[in-house]
This record gives structure tokens, C-alpha cells and sequence, in this order.
């Protein structure tokens, strides 16, 4: 059996905020599993509005942080493991790469630019030698339709936004990596040019068979581009499956809520479905942290936390809801089981 590119296993972080004395918990990362198949590559989104926990996930993807409990493998090896034959240095980074937020911060200004880029290939052991290191930078820098004499001995500030998030996505390459964690990569990019990197990543994962994991806000750049979406709320992902299933067929209604708030215009859906103060009691809560707004309430909903539903082989969502309202019999087993283990 091939393992999974990426797994994940009840994947908790927990932060402490506030004093020793009158602190809190925050489950930022609640009981997160999901996993991406090593097959073919593709492209995972992480779907959530801010503050639900996608850049803490990514991070523990990353090996930035350390998860509460749980575990993070990488093609059947675990990360995070004590004395373990896990991932470890230089074949971690070959094998998993990021792309942040802000290509301003992932580059030091008074740096040169190709600087990063010949010694990620050189420090990598990518390239035996200078010369073979620029051979692979012009190539990766080609991938991403920019031209190394272009980028030669400048600097982050003599580019634009969407010209240095390109270097990152073409120093993140540099490695052959089996998967790129890209966390938001274009909010911070000019609304124009944010298609062009999105499409950027369909024609990478064919061209070095990479696989994304893409977080994002924006729902509508998330179903042009992935094979598999993940739906993310107060820390739990609420729904996890095919993309064009989770978006023609939703089975949580947090997910339906997301669609019908997709704005048709720019395409662009950033709408603060929650109000700020029932965050923090929606992190902590010991039942569906969606009960309070959702449409399909139930008594059962306020009492305990859902299970996990299969809905068919590759869907799951976090819900009472396709027990009451399946209309087939697969999605009726499914979660006739989860809820035997949850204990109803
Ligand atoms: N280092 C930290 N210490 C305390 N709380 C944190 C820390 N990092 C993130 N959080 C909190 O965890 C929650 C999830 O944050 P984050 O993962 O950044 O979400 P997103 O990327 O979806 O906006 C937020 O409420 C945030 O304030
Ligand atoms: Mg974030």
C-alpha cells in the first residue's frame, strides 16, 4: 500500500491565553484528520475565514509548531517524533516547502534576491557546483515566467507583489518538493494578477507532479483550483472531500452558508460570518461550535460535539446533520456508524 503524502492525525494545538491565573485555553487546531494521496498530485485547499486556524495548521504542517497532540506524516513518516526515525533536516526540506503570506517578509531587503535562490539550491545539495546551480534557478524561474537575467542582482523592493510571490513559488521548487504549503499566497497581491499565481500552481502540479496545500479565504479561487477541499471553522475542519462535491452537494450547512455568501462581483468572499465575542466560547464549546447559527439545529447539536461522518468513500463532515437528512443509504451507514462510536 502506497502511504499518504500527507496524513494527519487528530491534530490538536492548544494555546494558552491570557495569565497564568485568569488565562484560557484556545483550541486554535481542534482534532484535525485528513489526508492527501501520494497517487497523483494535488491540490488540497484549507477554506476558512480568518481565525479559524489555517495558518496554525499550515504551520504544523511546516514543522513550525509543534501540534498539542496528535500526528503529522509525511509520505508514512512522522513528524514531531520523539527519538523517531521521522523527517528529519535537509529531507524534510526537500520533501515540503512554504510559501507565506507576504513575499516582502520572506525576503530580507537588504539581500539580494537570486542570492536565495542559488543557495537554497547549493545548501540543499540540489547543485553540485555554481554552475549547475544556475542552471536549475533559470529553469525553476522559467516555470514561473520570469527570466533570470530579469531578477539578477536585485532586490525584494525592485519587485512588484505578484513578481516576488513568482520568486518564492519558484525558490520553493528548487528542492523538487512532493508538497508546497502555500498559506493565503496572493491576499496580498493585487486582485488582478491574483488568477495568474492560482493558475501558476494547476500547471506546476502537472509540470513537477507537486502537490498544494492552499489556504485560503477566498472560496472561489479554492474551487478553481483543488482537487480536494477542506472546510475550516473555529479550529475543526467541518467538511473534507472532493472539491466538486463539497461545492455542488455541501454536506454542513457552515458550508452552505460559505456559498451562498460567495459575492458574484469580484469573486472575492471575505464576510465576517461571526461576531467576535462568541469566538472564543465557539472555540471552547463541548458541542457543535456551528449550533448557535445553524438553520438545522437539533437538541443533540447543543449537548455534544459531532462526530466525524463519512458520507461516501473520500467525504466526511462534522455533523448530525446527514443522519436526519441523508438521502441514500451510503451516507445513512456512514453515519449510523460514526454516531454508534460517538456513543448516541
Ligand atoms: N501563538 C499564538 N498564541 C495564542 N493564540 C494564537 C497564536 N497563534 C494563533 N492564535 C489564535 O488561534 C486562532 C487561529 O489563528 P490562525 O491559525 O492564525 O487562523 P487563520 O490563519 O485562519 O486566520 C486565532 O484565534 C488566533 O488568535
Ligand atoms: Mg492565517
Amino acid at each position: 500500500m502506497t502511504a499518504n503524502l500527507l496524513e494527519l492525525r487528530n491534530v490538536s494545538k492548544v494555546f494558552r491565553i491570557g495569565g497564568l491565573v485568569f488565562g484560557t485555553r484556545l483550541v486554535a487546531v481542534d482534532d484535525v484528520s485528513l489526508s492527501l494521496p501520494a497517487a497523483e498530485p494535488s491540490i488540497l485547499s484549507i477554506v476558512g475565514e480568518s481565525g479559524s486556524g489555517k495558518t496554525t495548521l499550515a504551520r504544523i504542517i511546516l514543522e513550525l509548531e509543534h501540534p498539542t497532540s496528535g500526528e503529522v506524516l509525511i509520505e508514512g513518516h512522522p513528524l514531531f517524533e520523539k527519538g523517531g526515525a521521522g523527517l528529519k533536516g535537509r529531507d524534510y526540506y526537500r520533501a515540503v516547502q512554504p510559501i507565506f503570506q507576504n513575499p516582502f517578509e520572506a525576503f530580507n531587503a537588504r539581500k539580494r534576491v537570486d542570492k536565495y535562490l542559488f543557495n537554497a539550491a547549493l545548501r540543499l545539495k540540489i547543485a553540485a557546483n555554481r554552475k549547475e546551480a544556475r542552471e536549475i534557478v533559470a529553469e525553476v524561474l522559467e516555470s514561473v515566467g520570469l527570466d533570470l537575467s530579469r531578477v539578477e542582482g536585485k532586490y525584494a523592493n525592485q519587485f512588484s507583489g505578484g513578481e516576488l510571490q513568482r520568486i518564492s513559488v519558484a525558490r520553493s521548487l528548487i528542492p523538487r518538493p512532493k508538497l508546497i504549503v502555500a498559506d493565503e499566497p496572493v491576499s496580498m497581491i493585487d486582485a488582478s494578477l491574483r488568477m495568474n499565481i492560482v493558475n501558476l500552481f494547476l500547471e506546476l502540479k502537472e509540470q513537477y507532479k507537486v502537490s498544494f496545500v492552499y489556504i485560503t479565504h477566498d472560496l472561489s479561487t479554492a474551487y478553481y483550483v483543488s482537487d480536494y477541499i477542506g472546510i475550516m471553522y473555529r479550529g475543526s475542519v467541518v467538511e473534507y472531500g472532493p472539491s466538486e462535491h463539497i461545492l455542488t452537494d455541501s454536506a454542513h450547512p457552515y458550508t452552505e452558508l460559505l456559498l451562498d455568501s460567495v459575492p458574484t462581483v469580484d469573486h472575492k468572499w471575505e464576510r465576517q460570518v461571526a461576531l467576535p465575542d462568541f469566538e472564543l466560547k465557539e472555540f471552547q464549546a463541548q458541542a457543535c461550535k456551528f449550533a448557535k447559527r445553524c438553520p438545522y439545529v437539533q437538541p443533540i447539536c447543543e449537548r455534544t460535539i459531532p462526530p466525524m461522518v463519512p458520507i461516501s468513500d473520500e467525504r466526511q463532515a462534522l455533523c448530525y446533520k446527514p443522519v436526519d437528512f441523508a438521502p441514500n443509504s451510503v451516507k445513512q451507514t456512514g453515519a449510523n456508524e460514526a454516531l454508534a462510536t460517538a456513543g448516541k
